[in-house]
């Protein structure tokens, strides 16, 4: 809407239409509400429930449906399939059905042989790359475009659907593009676990994760992103796609080894602050831990897949007294937390009396609290675990932490890591 074209947002969730209606948009991602406020009071968007649309549903429809993963690790498509079905009685006509939905390599093709064959309905596969907390920002920018289809005669709509929008476009087969979205999200989650490892070598023989991550990306074929080692990845997409993709190709007689070292590395990951708490305390049996950080990264208010999640419930089911914050997550924490753990309203009231604080989202209200605070409300030892290298070790052990990070035995304090010169 906000770079010229008219949007009409259609849902089967009636209240979700009406909040929208109302101009209150769910969840926290930075900007969107203002560009929802200004689109719908310059009349380029509105909002309908299924059962309201009369009107014909415009050149290009947009399948922005969930695509959840099974326990199973088989991608359920009933939200896609019957957004289709719809569609399909709606519109008979020529639109552009655009799948922006992530679904498995091969979906595509299979839905225009089957649901719409008996359609004059195009269909292109459109990956959607955009991070949450930067959405907006990412719909903008985007640093490529793929299109997948099946004949060129939907190009010059797709085309118009992005117009004043700079970037890279890839045209590809419908598959491919499928595939290229979920190869994005293992290759990233691959370097997460990858990096991950030669943090645990880092502690073991002595080198530091900060320095290693920072000399291996000068290599611009490796590059800089996603060599953050800690608590791994979590979230809606990352955990959800690299499983798939592993289903995928094990139902393709494909044993794709590496992918399950993947996800084997990042569970273990969000458990690495119980194991240095069980080493420290023995028993976690009445021990306070202040866990800072719930949503899966900063800037969103996110919980799903959640590292966070994974460390309260161990942490409570050895009997931990927990207490947690987040700057924005609080109302979503709520519903998937433990009753007994704590929800704290600030940094500060988290840590109090915690005889062990774990960072967890780097969130720069958390990292930027006040730590000598925090320490003075903390009671000893002060184990700190900062489960995102997020912090200063030198002025936390100053503070009186027992600060551990990851990948980090060694840092002792920031000058140590920069007297590490390139030459
Ligand atoms: C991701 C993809 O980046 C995006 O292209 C896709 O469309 C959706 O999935 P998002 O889920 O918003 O986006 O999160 P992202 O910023 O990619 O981070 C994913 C997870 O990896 C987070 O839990 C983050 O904490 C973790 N991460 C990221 C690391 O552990 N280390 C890093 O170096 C980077």
């Amino acid at each position: 809407a906000a770079t010229g074209h008219d949007v009409l947002g259609i849902d089967v969730d009636a209240g979700k239409v009406e909040a929208y209606r109302r101009d209150i948009i769910p969840g926290y991602e930075p900007g969107l509400s203002d560009l929802v406020h200004e689109a719908l009071t310059r009349g380029k968007l509105r909002f309908m429930h299924t059962d309201e649309v009369a009107e014909s549903l415009g050149e290009v429809v947009l399948v922005t449906t969930g695509t959840p993963v099974t326990d199973a690790g088989t991608v359920d498509l009933s939200q896609v399939e019957s957004a289709l079905f719809w569609i399909k009685g709606k519109q008979p006509g020529e639109s552009v059905i655009t799948m922006k939905s992530t679904v498995p390599p091969g979906t595509g093709v299979r839905l225009v042989e089957t649901v719409l064959r008996d359609t004059s309905l195009k269909y292109v596969s459109n990956p959607e790359f955009l991070r949450e907390g930067q959405a907006v920002q990412d719909w903008f920018h985007p640093d490529r475009i793929v299109i997948g289809r099946a004949d060129d005669q939907a190009m010059n709509v797709i085309e118009a659907l992005y117009d004043g929008i700079e970037a890279p476009k890839m045209i590809t087969d419908i598959t491919s593009a499928e595939m290229i979205k979920y190869a994005s999200n293992a290759f990233l989650a691959t370097k997460i676990s990858f990096i991950n490892e030669i943090a645990a070598l880092c502690d073991r023989l002595g080198a530091t994760i900060d320095d290693v991550s920072r000399g291996i990306a000068l290599d611009p074929r490796i590059s800089s992103s996603f060599l953050g080692a800690g608590m791994g990845y979590g979230g809606s997409c990352f955990p959800k796609d690299v499983r798939a993709l592993d289903q995928l190709a094990s139902t393709n007689n494909h044993d794709f080894e590496l992918l399950r070292s993947v996800i084997t590395v990042n569970n273990r990951q969000r458990l690495l602050p119980l194991y240095a708490l069980r080493e420290r305390f023995g028993t976690l049996s009445g021990v306070r831990v202040s866990v800072l950080g719930v949503a899966f990264k900063p800037n969103t208010d996110d919980v799903r897949e959640a590292p966070s999640l994974d460390l309260i419930r161990a942490l409570v089911s050895e009997g931990a007294q927990v207490s947690a914050f987040d700057p924005k997550a609080m109302p979503a924490a709520r519903s998937v937390v433990p009753t007994s753990v704590h929800l704290a309203s600030d940094p500060l009231e988290c840590a109090d009396s915690a005889q062990a604080i774990v960072l967890v989202t780097e969130w720069p209200e958390i990292v930027n609290a006040d730590w000598e605070e925090i320490a003075g409300r903390s009671r000893p030892p002060r184990f700190l675990f900062d489960g995102r290298n997020a912090l200063d070790p030198r002025r936390m052990r100053a503070y009186g932490f027992d600060y551990q990070g990851v990948g980090r035995a060694k840092v002792r304090s920031a000058g140590d890591r920069l007297q590490v010169g390139i030459q």
